[in-house]
């Protein structure tokens, strides 16, 4: 059977990482979170003073950086390590959402996080979710998804989703984070966050997760043929 490379973008909270991870678990794929590559690229920045500002700074740090995923047997998922350690929780606390939208903006950052993600994806049989997955880590991908959504919903959304993780977090300062990581998303210079040419918008709105992951399950499987 042919195997595909589905590439998901889209804004803060639309929901992409959940989608993307129920729909590779439908087709038996492999599901990759770029965003957390990015996030704990962050967190080792943080935890270890680099000042971002300083290229070579950045490039010392970067390669001191190994980032690999392991499947976690209590949650089941696929947990990402740095340096060999679970920081799957670290990763999605305030203070790196604060800050990673100026980390990935770092074009020598990006360079890393995009090889080692067309790396996984050179065999096909993937999906990946992100900000420029379809516009540059995979071009080519046979299925090109862009989630939007109302941010107030995302925001409410996000809300749940943390307060279920055991990380504190309130409402405005979520809606607050999504705006601004939108903003820098969409405006850095080094691929910014955008619609490819040939990807399908999909709003989350008012749809829920069950219909979500069943249209693109179903377009996927058109793709395959079967
Ligand atoms: O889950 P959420 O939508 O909050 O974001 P994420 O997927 O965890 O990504 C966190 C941040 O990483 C984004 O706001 C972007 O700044 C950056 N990112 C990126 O630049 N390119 C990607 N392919 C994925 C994430």
């Amino acid at each position: 059977m042919k195997t595909i490379v589905i590439a998901i973008d889209g804004y803060s909270g639309t929901g992409k990482s959940s989608t993307a991870r129920e729909v590779a678990r439908q087709l038996g794929y492999v599901y990759v979170d770029s965003g957390a590559m990015y996030r704990a690229v962050t967190l080792y920045m943080g935890e270890n003073g680099i000042d971002i500002r300083d290229e070579e700074e950045v490039k010392r740090a970067l390669e001191k950086i190994e980032l690999t995923f392991a499947l976690n047997p209590s949650t089941g998922r696929s947990h990402i390590h740095l340096n060999g350690k679970d920081v799957e929780k670290e990763i999605r606390t305030p203070n790196v959402s604060q800050l990673v939208s100026q980390i990935a903006a770092i074009p020598e950052v990006r360079r890393k996080m995009v090889a080692q993600q067309q790396a996984y994806g050179s065999q096909g049989g993937i999906v990946m979710d992100g900000r420029d997955i379809a516009t540059v880590v995979f071009p080519r991908a046979e299925l090109k998804i862009f989630m939007i959504a109302d941010v107030a919903e995302r925001a409410r959304r996000r809300e749940k989703e943390l307060n279920e993780a055991g990380i504190l977090a309130d409402y405005k300062s979520i809606l607050a984070n999504l705006n601004e990581r939108d903003r820098l998303d969409t405006s850095r210079e080094d691929s910014p966050l955008q619609m490819a040419s040939d990807a399908i918008e999909l709003d989350t709105t008012s749809i829920t997760f069950d219909q979500q992951v069943h249209q693109i399950v179903g377009m996927a499987r058109k793709r395959i043929g079967c």
